[in-house]
């Protein structure tokens, strides 16, 4: 298959496409997604197999006007409302019981469907152009970090999609927040950014889910179906080391002498300098971790890294975001100093 780029001019091309039953990836402020029409279960269907997607794990349909909420949700209670008045559009997924215009294909079978409303006006264009809602996962082959930039879709997506909107580099560089909103009491599945702070402030009752920075074991099943999946995962194997910089320093000097037989990589928050190993900067803030961190570690792949060091320390409440998805690419080999 010949897939089409297209950019902000023939955007309603673009929608076309989808409106007929086919498939695009679009930018998004976050990641870029795999989108489809949220109405067309054979279409919704392409979207795990292009991803190679496990077939239980529900995708989130994506709107271009809050009005649409009312005619994909069952119910939205009070403190629903609330989040939704106050985060969207932006970094943010909201689950809610789904009415019957959503077919089980894009829920995989769940009584619930996560909405979100991009803040990105390219994203908003098109899922306009589109005229239907955008049921879409990130755009990256099921388990690869997700993509940040056009060419990450092309690399993962070139061939077996109808077509790719190029749209720059996403600002937020990780998933939106998540939050299950379709019982009393929201629980938070997804640190994005949006943080538990910043939702806390509207709905003071807001639970963070157990399984944010765990691993899930194989007898669970967790609220969220993509928790029990690997995640972000680069061909390199990733070891976190957190803590405070001189620390984290020593220790991956240390564990650098111990593997020079490997080709090695150091994704750095503290600006160091390591004899002999590809370094890759994630800027020293917890929002440039963010926007970087993805790109890096396929980064590393390309250059034919084995072993990447990340180091980590949280520093505001945008770092939980980041600690969710390195944690996860790393397997949870996480390192303490
Ligand atoms: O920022 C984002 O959310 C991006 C962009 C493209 O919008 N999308 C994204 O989709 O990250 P995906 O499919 O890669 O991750 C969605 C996660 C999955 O772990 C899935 O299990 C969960 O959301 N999810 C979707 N619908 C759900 C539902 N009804 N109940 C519980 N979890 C749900
Ligand atoms: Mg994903």
């Amino acid at each position: 298959m010949q897939t089409k780029i297209f950019t902000e001019e023939n955007i309603e091309e673009a929608g076309e496409i989808i409106r007929n039953g086919g498939l695009v990836a679009f930018p998004t402020e976050t990641v870029y997604g795999l989108g489809a029409s949220a109405f067309n279960p054979d279409a919704a269907s392409k979207i795990y197999e292009a991803k190679g997607r496990p077939s239980d794990n529900p995708l989130i349909v994506h709107i271009s006007d809050k009005a649409l909420i009312g005619k994909l949700a069952l119910e939205i209670t009070s403190r629903a409302k609330k989040l939704i008045d106050s985060f969207m559009p932006g970094p943010f997924t909201i689950i809610l019981k789904k009415s019957d215009n959503i077919p089980d294909a894009v829920t995989a079978g769940l009584d619930t469907v996560g909405i979100r409303l991009p803040s990105n006006e390219t994203a908003v264009r098109f899922i306009a152009a589109a005229g239907v809602p955008i049921a879409a996962p990130s755009a990256n082959i099921s388990g690869k970090p997700s993509p940040t930039r056009v060419d990450h879709v092309i690399q993962d997506m070139s061939g077996k999609i109808d077509g790719i909107i190029d749209g720059g580099e996403c600002s937020v560089g990780v998933e939106s927040t998540i939050i299950d909103a379709s019982g009393e009491r929201p629980v938070l599945l997804r640190p994005g950014g949006i943080t538990l702070e910043m939702l806390r402030e509207i709905v003071p009752e807001t639970m963070p889910d157990e399984h944010i920075f765990k691993s899930v074991s194989a007898d669970e099943r967790p609220l969220c179906p993509g928790m029990k999946y690997k995640h972000y995962a680069p061909n390199a194997e990733v070891i976190v080391v957190e803590g405070e910089k001189d620390a984290v320093q020593a220790k991956i000097r240390a564990l650098l002498k111990e593997n020079r037989g490997r080709i090695t990589g150091v994704l750095t928050m503290y600006g160091s300098a390591y004899d002999e190993a590809v370094i890759l900067s994630a800027g020293d803030s917890d929002r440039s971790y963010a926007k970087k961190l993805f790109a890096a570690l396929r980064e590393f792949d390309a250059l034919g890294v084995e072993l990447v060091f990340a180091e980590f320390c949280e520093k505001d409440g945008y770092g939980a975001a980041v600690k969710n998805r390195l944690y996860k690419s790393a397997g949870n080999n996480v390192i303490h100093v």
